[in-house]
């Protein structure tokens, strides 16, 4: 009798197990991986096998990140076609406003992919009205209200119902939770993050010295380019 009762209990809780992973696969499985690689191309630079491949992880209310994007930008432009730059965004949980802000630029790189990164520019130049202390007394509406009316700053009024309707659209929610997920899986905790070519650099932030990073980079493409030239003559 007791040991029915085991056996019993026992198969119960195989049961439970099998019907519980079953129900968190098919939760990840809706959206795990998604149907397009994360991030944003920067300008009309495609990643190809020759290019090198900087990979960025920002917040849009991260001051780190802010303060990072210039000299990046600045090297991306000396560096032309040879670098390109795709930006991964990490929401961090304990700024309050990284979610909306997140989400507002996958929201608008859909209506518009040029005008991605001048709203990230915009988030980031005026990222303090979006701080903790400064949000702390605002209804969650009222933010996102606040992020809409933004967001048009930069894409033009005409688009307000549009951006408006974005944040009642889960797809643009999913989105914004697979960068977060994109970001976990990379081991990427903080931002900035850099990975070049698929390695993570040592340095982040502002001080990175992306010439010394990338001219030895650079130049081992072109060597590598000749020598395959010359096996060909
Ligand atoms: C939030 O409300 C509290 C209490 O009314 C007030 O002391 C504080 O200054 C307010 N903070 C902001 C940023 O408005």
């Amino acid at each position: 009798m007791q040991r029915t009762k085991h056996v019993h209990l026992l198969l119960q809780s195989a049961l439970f197990l099998v019907f519980f992973f079953y129900l968190s696969f098919k939760a990840l499985a809706d959206y795990i991986p998604p149907a397009k690689l994360d991030g944003f191309v920067y300008g009309n630079q495609p990643f190809t096998r020759d290019t090198i491949l900087i990979e960025a992880f920002y917040d849009p209310v991260c001051p780190d990140s802010r303060d990072s994007w210039p000299p990046l930008k600045q090297v991306l432009g000396y560096y032309g076609s040879s670098v390109s730059l795709v930006v991964h965004l990490l929401p961090l949980p304990y700024h309050d406003n990284a979610f909306v802000t997140s989400r507002v630029l996958h929201i608008v790189n859909d209506l518009d992919t040029s005008a991605t990164f001048p709203l990230l520019e915009w988030l980031f130049k005026h990222q303090e009205k979006f701080y903790n202390a400064r949000t702390r007394n605002l209804s969650r509406a009222s933010v996102v209200d606040e992020v809409v009316k933004s967001a048009t700053e930069v894409v033009g009024r005409s688009y307000y119902n549009e951006i408006k309707a974005g944040f009642n659209n889960a797809k643009t929610d999913l989105k914004t939770r697979v960068s977060f997920k994109y970001a976990a899986s990379r081991g990427v905790s903080g931002t900035p993050f850099f990975y070049v070519n698929g390695f993570l650099l040592s340095d982040t932030g502002s001080s990175i010295g992306w010439r010394k990073v990338l001219d030895p980079l650079v130049g081992a493409n072109s060597v590598e380019n000749e020598e395959t030239m010359h096996f060909f003559l």
